[in-house]
């Protein structure tokens, strides 16, 4: 454990990121996730040539990386640099990108992190080969680096269905679509009629499942589960009219 981290640069709902040098952040979970499975699911997704950052060192609760450098696509939404067909246009993109990396082989360091118990709902019968899931893919998850957009925040990730990661991205946007005390909720709808216009309609197949992972993300309070049927609703309406 590094002796003095100063004050965290950024405080989330499970973690807190401290800068290390000039150049990398330690990830600090306070749930104790499994940093060291996280890091190899970093790792085997950014060898297949997927943007993640560059882990330098996971130990048990740290996980040290690589700081990316650019404003998250939250970020760039809110300050007008992004619009809200380019963001979606985005998320499905980095959909695609990470459903098309091959899953690890069982003896790969991976395999066990991308398999281990999940609070998501994985089982799909007859939803085809499964592959790498992120199952937090937002845009406070997506930073916009020069090289490209990147992706942070593998917690979450598992073996599964691609209908699943895409259908938990339109749930979460419509989370925020959905509150009506929420003053990104006009600009959250844009965006979701935006990704369910772009997205593989196979999503909703998926929606039940989306709809227990997120309810069952310990990342959320009780009040962000109580926006989840809610936020159901809204995407099974949207997807018929887009
Ligand atoms: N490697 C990184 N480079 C730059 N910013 C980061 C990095 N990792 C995290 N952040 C910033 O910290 C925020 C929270 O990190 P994240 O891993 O998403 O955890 P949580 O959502 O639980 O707080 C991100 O939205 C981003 O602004
Ligand atoms: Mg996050």
């Amino acid at each position: 454990m590094a002796p003095s981290l100063g004050a965290p640069l950024f405080s989330g709902a499970d973690a807190d990121l401290y800068a290390v040098g000039a150049d990398r952040v330690l990830r600090r979970s306070r749930s104790g996730a499994d940093t060291v499975g996280t890091a190899e699911v970093m790792r085997h997704v950014r060898a297949a040539g997927f943007p993640a950052p560059r882990v330098d060192a996971a130990t048990d609760g740290d996980l040290t990386m690589e700081l990316l450098r650019g404003p998250t696509l939250l970020q760039s939404i809110l300050g007008g640099r992004t619009s809200l067909a380019g963001s979606a246009r985005i998320l499905v993109a980095l959909h695609d990108a990470l459903h098309a990396v091959p899953p690890p082989a069982p003896d790969e360091p991976a395999y066990e992190a991308l398999t281990a118990p999940s609070f998501a709902t994985l089982d799909a019968p007859g939803a085809g080969a499964p592959c790498v899931l992120h199952l937090d893919l937002h845009p406070a998850n997506v930073v916009l680096t020069a090289d490209g957009p990147a992706v942070l925040h593998w917690t979450n990730a598992r073996l599964g269905p691609a209908g699943l990661d895409l259908a938990v991205t339109a749930v979460v946007l419509a989370e925020v679509a959905a509150d009506e005390d929420d003053e990104l909720a006009p600009g959250a709808r844009v965006l979701l009629d935006a990704f369910l216009h772009l997205a593989d309609p196979v999503l909703l197949r998926h929606l039940d499942a989306a709809a227990r992972t997120r309810a069952a993300d310990p990342g959320l309070d009780p009040s962000e589960v109580a926006l989840v049927p809610a936020a159901v609703a809204l995407v099974a309406r949207e997807a018929r009219r887009s």
